[in-house]
């Protein structure tokens, strides 16, 4: 027997204000036009002034315990995913517990800019596996539109603001690719390349800093990076492409989600695209495009997913799991 990793809860939380492409074009020189044909984003969501990492996540948490009919006690640890927590310490994810009204277990953030929530499901996953933990919440939640140039095309008309969270379950399973739950990750980085995508500020500049990339040559990364660390992931658990229901991907751009998906031999109706509602929300991407999925019914109970994600360090990774 296996303690598998088995999703019994997701929820999401997005910021009421919603700021359309046509608006940027008031104050940059840009177009609706170059955006949506250069990313795929229409739209993105803003938090509200005092609004923060903690409260989105929060949120996004209340709504993944309601689906499963659980109390925030009955949950042993919290994972935050996140590169704007509210503060530089405590964690988000401490914050997270006092806000839910959790008063036993443990909580930690992980920062692995868009690839956070790759990264945290799987250390969840092994906190899970290992019998540290029985009921784990993770949680991506971001706050990007704080670390915008405003001035900076390039950059600020990508990203926006949310969260979305799972619940994990130990559930005893057979130990095969047929069981429900995580059933393999693939983790990787490599930090020469830290200066493609960062924030110029932190403590060593003593300013919370703005977000810088280059953002053609992230792209250059990319697909191939992603390609393969979801083939290696699959290749993990004794799978292939082939077996594929759902590819969730990281949303930052529609261009490198066609791009990997293609040279996954997948076509576009396998892929669960939300990009052009929420832009870039770094490690909220994914929980967001997972809970929006699982509340229109395209992903079902028995369905083999695939996520998958690479931003700033660079950082990247995939989990295959079956919902
Ligand atoms: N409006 C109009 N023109 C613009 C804008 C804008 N908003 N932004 C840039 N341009 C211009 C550039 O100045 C450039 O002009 P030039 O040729 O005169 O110099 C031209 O458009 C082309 O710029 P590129 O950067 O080459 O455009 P590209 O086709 O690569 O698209 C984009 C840019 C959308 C950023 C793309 O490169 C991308 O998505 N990169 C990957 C982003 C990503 O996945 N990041 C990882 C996750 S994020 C994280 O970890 C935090």
């Amino acid at each position: 027997m296996t303690r598998r990793s088995v999703v019994i809860g997701a929820g999401h939380y997005l910021p009421k204000r919603i700021v359309e492409n046509a608006e940027f074009e008031q104050t940059l020189d840009t177009t609706d036009e170059w955006i949506r044909s250069r990313s795929g984003i229409e739209r993105r969501h803003f938090a509200a002034e005092g609004e923060t990492t903690s409260h989105m996540a929060t949120k996004a948490a209340q709504a993944a315990l309601d689906m499963a009919g659980y109390a925030a006690d009955d949950v042993d640890a919290i994972v935050v995913a996140t590169s704007t927590p509210d503060l530089t310490f405590p964690s988000a994810a401490t914050m997270v517990q006092a806000q839910l009204g959790m008063t036993k277990g443990f909580a930690f953030d992980v920062q692995a800019v868009c690839a956070g929530f790759v990264y945290a499901l799987s250390n969840a996953n092994a906190l899970i596996a290992s019998g540290q933990a029985d009921r784990v919440l993770v949680i991506g939640a971001e706050t990007f539109s704080r670390i915008m140039d405003w001035e900076d095309r390039s950059t600020c008309v990508l990203f926006g603001d949310g969260a979305g969270a799972l619940l994990l379950e130990a559930t005893p399973s057979e130990g095969t690719n047929a069981d429900r739950g995580i059933l393999a990750t693939d983790l990787n980085s490599d930090g020469r390349h830290k200066d493609l995508l960062y924030v110029d500020g932190g403590v060593s500049t003593g300013t919370t800093g703005y977000l810088r990339m280059q953002g053609n040559q992230v792209f250059r990364h990319a697909v191939e990076k992603l390609a393969s660390t979801a083939n290696t992931a699959l290749g993990r658990a004794d799978l292939t492409s082939d077996d594929v229901d759902w590819i969730v991907p990281h949303q930052a751009n529609i261009r490198i989600i066609q791009g990997t998906a293609k040279k996954m031999g997948l076509p576009m109706d396998r892929v669960v695209v939300t990009v052009q509602d929420h832009g870039n929300t770094s490690a909220a991407s994914i929980p967001l495009a997972l809970s929006v999925a699982n509340a229109r019914g395209q992903i079902k109970q028995g369905d083999l997913v695939v996520t998958e994600a690479i931003g700033g360090g660079l950082a990247w990774g995939a989990v295959v799991l079956r919902w």
